[in-house]
């Protein structure tokens, strides 16, 4: 049986990520801040309570993995907005804390138990290629990532463990929805060609399918529905 680790598996795309890799047979480690969120995933999930941006909670997560692990997914993240005019220091420094250093440090923790023919898998986001205003923080933590993860690919390839990122584009889970009404959503969904917004399942099997790929590594590969394709009619 492999063994997966997935961080943010409380909310969208890391809890439909469990899913779908619990359904092709993975025993999953699934960190959260709040562990009763996860006992509900059902067999086969190993709930770890941790805090991603503390040593503490990088430690316990680590300590957490036994054996050999075939696939890490950074999937926790935070998304503020905050044009530059009005942006904190605080925000800047928070968000890097938690979708650069504690993916990146996290990953080093756990290179020596990453087992050969395995993946590290970031998800980062299309803001990373194609920006948006109020949206410095984020963006630039998600493009830092995406270069990271072209160095591991390079470094961690020579022992046969890939390194790739998954950038999604609208998604609807609570971070999307968050200060955004209906036809906000609404109007966020035309932009797509497809004329909607994705679905965390949707990015989980595309985890899935990156993890089992034994070729895909050092990719950025983007789930958009086309939004950032072109230009819109
Ligand atoms: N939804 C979208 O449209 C979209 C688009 C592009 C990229 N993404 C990326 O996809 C990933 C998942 O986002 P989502 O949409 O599923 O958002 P979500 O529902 O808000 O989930 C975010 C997760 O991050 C975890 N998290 C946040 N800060 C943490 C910390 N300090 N320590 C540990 N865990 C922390 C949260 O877990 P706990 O609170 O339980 O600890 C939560 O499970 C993020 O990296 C996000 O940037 C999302």
């Amino acid at each position: 049986m492999k063994t997966a680790l997935v961080t943010g598996a409380s909310g969208g795309i890391g809890r439909a990520t469990v899913e779908a890799l619990l359904s092709r047979g993975h025993r999953v480690l699934a960190v959260s801040r709040q562990a009763r969120a996860l006992t509900a995933l059902g067999d086969g999930v190993v709930p770890v309570e941790a805090e991603l941006s503390t040593e503490d909670g990088r430690a316990r997560i680590a300590a957490a993995v036994s054996g050999p692990l075939d696939v890490l997914v950074h999937v926790a993240g935070v998304n503020p907005r905050e044009p530059l005019a009005s942006m904190r220091e605080d925000t800047l420094r928070t968000c890097f804390e938690v979708n650069f250093f504690a993916p990146i440090l996290l990953t080093q923790a756990l290179a020596p138990k990453l087992a050969a023919g395995g993946a590290v898998i970031f998800v980062t986001s299309t803001l990373s290629q194609r920006a948006a205003p109020g949206t410095l923080p984020y963006a630039a933590s998600k493009a830092a990532v995406e270069g990271a993860m072209r160095v591991l690919s390079l470094e961690l390839g020579e022992r046969g463990v890939r390194a790739l990122a998954i950038a999604p584009g609208l998604i609807d889970t609570a971070m999307m929805r968050e200060g955004r009404n209906e036809q906000d959503v609404a109007a966020l969904a035309a932009l797509s060609p497809l004329g909607r917004v994705g679905d965390a399942a949707e990015v989980a099997s595309l985890v899935v399918a990156a993890a089992e790929n034994r070729f895909l590594s050092g990719a950025v590969l983007t789930i958009d529905g086309a939004m950032t394709a072109g230009f819109p009619r």
